[in-house]
C-alpha cells in the first residue's frame, strides 16, 4: 500500500465527548420515584382546590429586573444564586429563582386586582439557584407553593399556616415543627435595624466574613445565620417583637391567637426573618425535625406576608401573604421513612402471552382492559410464560391472565389468581367483566 504523504491526510476535526452527567446540582427524577411525587403534589393540589385556590403556571424565565427589586438586590438569591444571560435580543432574564415574584408580576399584568379578592393562587414547578449543592439543596428544584392577593387580615395569614401544615399532615410528613416570627413593616422596621445594628457592631470581631458584609448591606439577614460564633452573637441581639409598631403587634398577637384556635404547634423564633426582601409582618418555616449531619434541622418549606410586593413591582397597594415547599426535601423526608418503592408500582392485572396469534389477541385485549379501567401490566417483548410470571408478582397483581397457543386459537384465556395458584379457562368475550367482578371482591 502507497504510503500517504502528510499533506493528503485530511484532518478531521475531534468531536469533544458529551458528558453523560447531568448539570452539575441538576437531577433526573426517575420512574421508581415518581409515585411518591404524584403522591405529594396530588395530596396538595387537592387540598389547594378545597381551600379555594386556582392553579397558575407562569413562565420559567422572567426579566431579571423583576427578582432584583421583587427579591431584592442584596439577598443571596439576587447577589450570587441566580442563572442570569442575555438574549439574542439584549433582554436580561433569568431563570425563576423563586415563584412569588412571578406570580405578583402575573397578577399585575393580568389585571387580576379587578377580580374577587382574595385572589388565591397556587402553582408548582422548577426553580433554580445557583448554590452549592448538597444533600437536600440543588441548582434545580421544584416548589409547590401557594398565594392569596388581597386580603391583610391576620386570619388570612393563620389560614395560609394551616393548609401549609394540613398538606404535610396529609401528605403523611411527621414530626414537624413550625416557627414563627414578625419582622414588622416599613414603618417599624427601619428604627429596629439601626438598633441591630449597633448591637453587631459592637460584635463585629466575632462574626463571620459574610456576617460582617451583612452588616451594611441586609442586617436582619445577621440573625439567621448558620455559623456557630454568629448564632452565638445573635442569641442575645434585640428582638423585632419587643420593637413592632402597634398595627405589626396586634397583627402577630391576632395571628397566634388564630392559630391557637386551630390547635396548631408553633415556635415563636425571634432568629427567623427569611432570605427573601419581600417579607413583612409574619414570616414562618415548617421544620423536619430530623436534623442534618451537622444537627441543623432543615427547612422543609417556608412563607409568610408581603403586603408591599405588589405595590413595589408598581401594581398598587394589594396585602399578600404564601408560603411555598422544596418537594425533593419532603421527597427525600418520605423516603427516610422507609415506604417501599416497588409496592407503589402495582398493577391489578397482568397479561402473559405465547406467540405471535397470543401477542395479537393480547393486544386487543389490553386496550380492552384500560378502557374499562383496570390497571394492566404486559411484557410483550418477553416469550416465556415464567418469566412473565416473574414480572407479575413484581407489580404485585392479583391476576395473571395467560393467553399461550392452544387459548389463542380456542378464543380463551386462562385466569391465574397469583396468591394461590388456581386457573381457570374462560371465554375471550366474559374476560374483562369476570376480572371486573373478582377485583370487586
Ligand atoms: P424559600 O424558603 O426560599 O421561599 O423556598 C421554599 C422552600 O424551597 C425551602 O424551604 C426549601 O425546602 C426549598 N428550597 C429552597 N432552595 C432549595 C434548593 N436549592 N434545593 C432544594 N430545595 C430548596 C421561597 O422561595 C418563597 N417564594 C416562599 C413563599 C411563597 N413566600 C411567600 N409565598
Amino acid at each position: 500500500m502507497p504510503r500517504l504523504k502528510k499533506q493528503n491526510i485530511i484532518k478531521r476535526p475531534r468531536k469533544r465527548a458529551i458528558p453523560l452527567q447531568t448539570v452539575k446540582g441538576m437531577r433526573d427524577i426517575l420512574p421508581t420515584e415518581q409515585f411518591i411525587w404524584e403522591h405529594i403534589l396530588n395530596k396538595s393540589k387537592k387540598l389547594c382546590d378545597d381551600f379555594g385556590f386556582r392553579k397558575i403556571d407562569i413562565p420559567i424565565l422572567e426579566y431579571s429586573e423583576l427578582f432584583k427589586r421583587g427579591v431584592g438586590q442584596t439577598t443571596d438569591i439576587v447577589e450570587k444564586e441566580m442563572f442570569s444571560f442575555e438574549t439574542r435580543g439584549g433582554d436580561k432574564v433569568s431563570l425563576r429563582p423563586e415563584g412569588t415574584a412571578g406570580i405578583a408580576r402575573a397578577y399585575i399584568q393580568n389585571g387580576m386586582s379587578r377580580w374577587t379578592q382574595p385572589v388565591k393562587l397556587y402553582q408548582e414547578g422548577s426553580m433554580f439557584r445557583y448554590e452549592n449543592p448538597q444533600e437536600g439543596r440543588y441548582r434545580e428544584f421544584h416548589h409547590f407553593g401557594f398565594e392569596i392577593f388581597g386580603d391583610g387580615c391576620p386570619a388570612i395569614d393563620a389560614q395560609v399556616i394551616y393548609l401549609a401544615w394540613k398538606i404535610f399532615q396529609k401528605i403523611g410528613v411527621k414530626n414537624l415543627a413550625i416557627q414563627i416570627n414578625s419582622i414588622g413593616c416599613s414603618e417599624c422596621r427601619p428604627n429596629y435595624k439601626n438598633l441591630l445594628t449597633d448591637y453587631y457592631e459592637m460584635k463585629i470581631n466575632k462574626l463571620c466574613v459574610d456576617c460582617r458584609k451583612r452588616l451594611t448591606k441586609n442586617p436582619l439577614r445577621l440573625l439567621d445565620c448558620k455559623e456557630d460564633k454568629c448564632m452565638q452573637v445573635a442569641s442575645s441581639a434585640p428582638q423585632i417583637i419587643d420593637h413592632l409598631c402597634g398595627d405589626c403587634h396586634d397583627h402577630f398577637k391576632n395571628t397566634l391567637e388564630f392559630l391557637d384556635e386551630l390547635e396548631l404547634p408553633y415556635v415563636l423564633n425571634s432568629n427567623l426573618v427569611r432570605g427573601l426582601d419581600y417579607y413583612t409582618r409574619t414570616v414562618f418555616e415548617i421544620w423536619s425535625s430530623d436534623s442534618d449531619s451537622l444537627g441543623r434541622q432543615s427547612s422543609l418549606g417556608g412563607g409568610g406576608r408581603y403586603d408591599d410586593l405588589i405595590g413595589v413591582l408598581g401594581g398598587g397597594d394589594v396585602p399578600a401573604v404564601g408560603f411555598a415547599f422544596g418537594v425533593e426535601r419532603v421527597v427525600k423526608k418520605l423516603l427516610s421513612g422507609k415506604i417501599s418503592l416497588d409496592k407503589k408500582n402495582t398493577k391489578q392485572v397482568f397479561l402473559v402471552q405465547l406467540g405471535d396469534t397470543a401477542k395479537k389477541k393480547a393486544l386487543k385485549l389490553f386496550d380492552k382492559l384500560i378502557d374499562s379501567k383496570v390497571s394492566v401490566g404486559e411484557s410483550l417483548g418477553r416469550g416465556s410464560i415464567k418469566s412473565q410470571l416473574k414480572i407479575a408478582n413484581r407489580f404485585s397483581s392479583k391476576f395473571a391472565l395467560i393467553i399461550g397457543q392452544k387459548e389463542a386459537l380456542d378464543g380463551t384465556v386462562i385466569i391465574r389468581d397469583m396468591e394461590s395458584g388456581i386457573q381457570e379457562v374462560i371465554t375471550m368475550d366474559k374476560v374483562v367483566g369476570e376480572v371486573k367482578r373478582r377485583l370487586k371482591k
